[in-house]
């Protein structure tokens, strides 16, 4: 159970945050990335749940989570793998299944997203009860670290080309550290049909199609310093079938 403090009347006592971690190839990073998260929620009094997701990392990962899960409890660090490398967005799918937060928190595992912004998330959320609240690297103080120009160039250019073709009307359409009503997050993943990084463009589309409300957050990214990207050819060129598709059907 959880030690929440009892001299905190603000806080909906019922609130439990669940935060989906994906993995693959994230030995490494696992172990800072998990503690952050204990800490960051631990120090702020939200409930919380932590599920990693792995895809049957050969580095080892899942051995590395269940140790995690020994050290911070069954309660704290639930492990939902999977076999093989099925996609970054069928990832979350699975992992959201058995999540038992009213709220869930999508992020990275290998420490681009500090947890240290959980809480503004949080506020950000209560301040409008929005549905969604999206970590943003395009305005006020958020950034992109560590990028080299063709990735930043990447990054820039499916959002621009997003923007001018669909129009969502957020900052930051390819990021990936959000927060979700769940029941907001499973209606939209309904109606969602791409596997990989192009989930992350296609849920925030649709979040505005639904006329669901949506905060903002600027977020620092770092670029990981363990381990590589999984972001290939093969993500950039099933990007634009993504949008092109949504530009037609939409
Ligand atoms: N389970 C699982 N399965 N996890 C995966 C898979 C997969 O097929 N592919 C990647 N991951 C995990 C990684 O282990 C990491 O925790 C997270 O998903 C992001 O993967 P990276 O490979 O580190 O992504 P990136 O840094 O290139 O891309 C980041 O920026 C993109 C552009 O903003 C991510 O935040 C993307 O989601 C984002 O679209
Ligand atoms: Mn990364």
């Amino acid at each position: 159970m959880a030690n929440r403090k009892t001299s905190e009347p603000s806080r909906d006592i019922k609130d439990r945050y669940s935060v989906l971690l994906p993995t693959y190839n994230e030995r490494e990073n696992l172990p800072l990335i998990v503690w952050l998260l204990v800490k960051c929620f631990t120090e702020s009094g939200y409930d919380y749940e932590i599920i990693v997701i792995d895809d049957g990392s050969p580095d080892g990962t899942l051995e590395v989570a269940e140790q995690l899960q020994k050290i911070y409890g069954e309660d704290r660090i639930l492990l939902r793998p999977r076999a093989k490398k099925l996609g970054l967005g069928t990832a979350y799918i699975h992992g959201m299944k058995h999540a038992s937060g009213n709220f869930i928190f999508i992020m990275d595992a290998d420490l681009s997203h500090h947890p240290k912004f959980i809480p503004e998330f949080i506020e950000k959320q209560k301040e409008g009860n929005y549905d969604l609240v999206s970590g943003t690297r395009y305005r006020g103080n958020g950034g992109v670290y560590g990028w080299d120009l063709r990735r930043k160039l990447i990054s820039r250019g499916a959002n621009f080309l997003t923007q001018v073709l669909l129009r969502p009307d957020a900052s930051d359409l390819t990021g990936s550290f959000r927060l979700y009503k769940k029941n907001v997050l499973e209606n939209l993943v309904e109606r969602c049909v791409s596997k990989g990084y192009v989930f992350q463009m296609e849920m925030i589309v649709r979040a505005r199609q639904l006329h669901y409300t949506i905060g903002e957050v600027p977020i620092s990214f770092v670029d990981r310093v363990y381990g590589e990207s999984k972001l290939g050819g093969n993500e950039i060129v099933s990007f634009a079938k993504g949008l092109l598709t949504l530009f037609a059907t939409t």
